[in-house]
């Protein structure tokens, strides 16, 4: 289970992926953490109190001076699971390493004995200059927590490294400090993931617009979190994932027999693939001239999951996904989940070509107990995360 009620400090600093810490924030707070936001002066020009005090449900200060007789950062400094400041600028870090205490956020820094995390977020000149690598070798030696930036687009048409890690990462690099990482230790979780393709001759296939992303994120989440996962993937242009077994299949029918084969080893399935309903009644064994090419007759396939919860177990759970597009797309999801029976179901918005490829998506998670929750332009690790979290209170 995720921790509950564990008080973290995240603090902000002042940096354009200081809006990047509202995911993080949510993805806290939906981790069981109660979270007060101290972001220094300078990052309130990113991103503004209201926004904080919004997210964490909390009041928020970010200098010393005033509310004097209201400001607890002493009491908060002490009680803290952690302090987790991110984006952390090169001179935060600067300032952290000297031991200065001139804002409120360093002041309640100094102030704690609690893990500091520090999830350093800039210009790859400024990451790698000497001084501040200094600052990173010196805050390493008394055992502060220093999440390595990521390599990729900054802002501007800048690149490098210097890049505020994706949530998930920065999450789990958390619960790893203060020992939760592992909270899907023992279990076996079976994913889907991709788009199949049913072939029409050697050369044609019918296909579909999966990147398979999100299935990817739910199988790096999982076996981050200690689980041992197979991932049964389709098409992807992802590179395999380090600790998931991956066997890779095109067609419904390869899916259909892999999953066969592994699901009664599974807790957990997560049918994440986008699965063709039919496919070529006939496949031509050379390739079809465009004369004979004018109509192509199709056989539905197997619904694969629907096939998969006939033979399931009491003690296992099933996760799906619908893809939905236009008016009543909640309805149908919910039709699916108990046509289907299914446990818990993701129903994504694809209206427009929406989600597929993206790293954010949008949606309503439904459970068969009735509930929904939705979800407004999360990443897919996140989402990731949520419903993991949820399946596992479902597997006890
Ligand atoms: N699914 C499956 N086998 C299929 C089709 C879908 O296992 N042949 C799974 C998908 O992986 C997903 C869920 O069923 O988890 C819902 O998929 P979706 O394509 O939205 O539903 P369909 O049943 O295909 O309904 P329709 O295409 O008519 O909306």
């Amino acid at each position: 289970m995720p921790p509950r009620n564990r008080e973290i400090i995240l603090g902000i600093g002042g940096g354009i992926a200081a809006y990047k810490s509202a995911d993080l924030l949510r993805r806290l707070r939906d981790s069981g953490f109660l979270v007060t936001v101290i972001p220094t002066r300078s990052s309130l020009n990113f991103v503004g109190k209201a926004t904080w005090e919004a997210l964490s449900s909390r009041e928020v200060h970010e200098d010393l001076w005033s509310n004097v007789h209201s400001v607890p950062h002493i009491a908060l400094a002490k009680k803290a699971a952690a302090i987790v400041i991110a984006p952390t600028t090169a001179d935060l870090l600067a300032r952290i390493a000297q031991g200065r205490a001139d804002d409120l956020l360093t002041n309640t820094v100094i102030a704690s004995p609690a893990p500091l995390i520090l999830v350093p977020a800039m210009h790859p000149e400024m990451w790698l200059n000497p001084a501040t690598q200094a600052n990173v070798a010196l805050l390493k030696s008394r055992g502060v927590h220093i999440i390595e930036p990521d390599t990729g687009r900054l802002t501007g048409e800048d690149s490098g490294v210097g890049r505020f890690p994706e949530t998930a990462r920065i999450l789990s690099s958390i619960q790893e400090v203060l020992g939760a990482s592992s909270d899907y230790a023992g279990k076996r979780v079976l994913i889907s993931a991709g788009g199949t393709r049913e072939a029409i001759d050697p050369v044609r296939y019918i296909g579909n617009n999966s990147s398979g992303k999100q299935g990817y994120s739910i199988a790096s989440a999982a076996a981050s979190r200690g689980a041992s996962v197979t991932l049964v993937s389709a098409n992807v242009q992802l590179p395999d994932l380090d600790g998931v077994r991956i066997i890779h299949v095109k067609s419904a029918m390869e899916m259909q027999s892999a999953l066969t084969e592994e699901f009664a080893n599974c807790d957990l399935l997560v049918m994440a693939a986008a699965v063709a309903d039919a496919r070529p009644s006939v496949v031509g064994e050379v390739k079809i001239g465009k004369e004979d090419l004018q109509r192509i007759e199709l056989i539905r396939n197997p619904d694969i999951v629907h096939e998969l919860v006939r033979v399931k177990s009491a003690h296992q759970v099933v996760i799906g996904f619908a893809a939905e597009t236009g008016a009543n797309a909640i309805d149908r999801a919910r039709k699916k989940l108990s046509v289907k029976g299914l446990d818990l179901l993701f129903c994504n918005d694809v209206s427009g070509g929406a989600i597929f490829n993206s790293e954010i998506t949008s949606g309503t998670i439904l459970d068969s107990a009735g509930n929904h929750w939705d979800v407004m332009d999360i990443s897919k690790d996140t989402l990731a995360d949520q419903l993991l979290d949820l399946a596992l209170n479902k597997l006890g």
